[in-house]
């Protein structure tokens, strides 16, 4: 009976997200005409993802990261933050297997984690299963930097917390607001990086989703410097040896 209820109060709860997302999602395409038809297919895909719990949903894990977990929380001012913060006790964190071979950083690992909300079977494990769409949250600790990376999967971020700083292609850094959408097209660099207080946002991918993210320029010395000041570019000094091949094959469903 227990075990019941605590499945349809998880069932309920991620319905809350979907729904809350996929409106903030409209809402975005609404203010930009740009990406709008990219922003509302993402909507139309997360609107559609059912509540149905994998076979055998896993245990939640931790990581160092979610020692940051309810600072990023109270941080984030928008009508995202409340039903992300109800899915924390059965998220289960993991990290791109590409970063945790060759950390861009000695400290990033620390910093760096996400949680499957939904996503293929063969992933990472998810709260429910979408076979199409891999949608969770990301979570960087304090003055946390994520260096240019790139994948072949559509993404598309929404912002929960407000100091973050987001770079798409030839850049310059941008400060997103809580709800903003950041659209990115299939293997454009990004880069993100943390404010003082932590960067939580939620990821949706579609397209290629068994490719892991892979850095393609490493942490830079001016990775601090203001947002449009010159020198200020993600992985301005690239460490030799570095670069591998744009994207390679993972051998499971791939993530940020
Ligand atoms: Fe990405």
């Amino acid at each position: 009976m227990a075990g019941s209820l605590a499945h349809s109060d998880r069932s309920a709860a991620v319905r809350r997200l979907l729904d809350t997302l996929a409106e903030t999602l409209r809402a975005a395409a609404a203010r930009d005409a740009s990406d709008a038809a990219a922003l509302e297919d993402f909507a139309r895909r997360v609107q559609a993802i059912g509540t149905a719990a994998p076979a055998t949903p896993a245990p939640p894990e931790r990581l160092a990261v979610c020692r940051v977990w309810d600072d990023a929380l109270r941080a984030a001012p928008g009508a995202l933050a409340g039903p992300v913060a109800a899915l924390g006790p059965w998220l289960s964190w993991t990290q791109n297997p590409n970063y945790r071979r060759r950390p861009p950083d000695p400290t990033f690992l620390d910093n760096y984690g996400y949680a499957v909300i939904a996503g293929p079977a063969d992933g990472p494990p998810a709260l429910v299963s979408a076979p199409d769409v891999a949608l969770g949250v990301l979570l960087l600790g304090p003055g946390a930097y994520y260096p240019l990376h790139a994948h072949p999967a559509v993404e598309v971020y929404v912002t929960l917390t407000p100091d973050g700083e987001w770079w798409r292609g030839d850049g310059p850094w941008r400060r997103e607001p809580p709800g903003a959408a950041i659209y990115h097209a299939p293997g454009v660099p990004h880069a993100m990086r943390a404010g003082s207080a932590p960067l939580l946002a939620l990821y949706v991918w579609r397209g290629d989703l068994a490719t892991y993210a892979r850095i393609t320029s490493p942490s830079s010395p001016t990775r601090r410097s203001s947002p449009g000041r010159a020198g200020a570019r993600p992985g301005g000094r690239r460490a030799r040896g570095t670069r591998g091949p744009a994207h390679r094959r993972g051998r499971r469903p791939g993530r940020p």
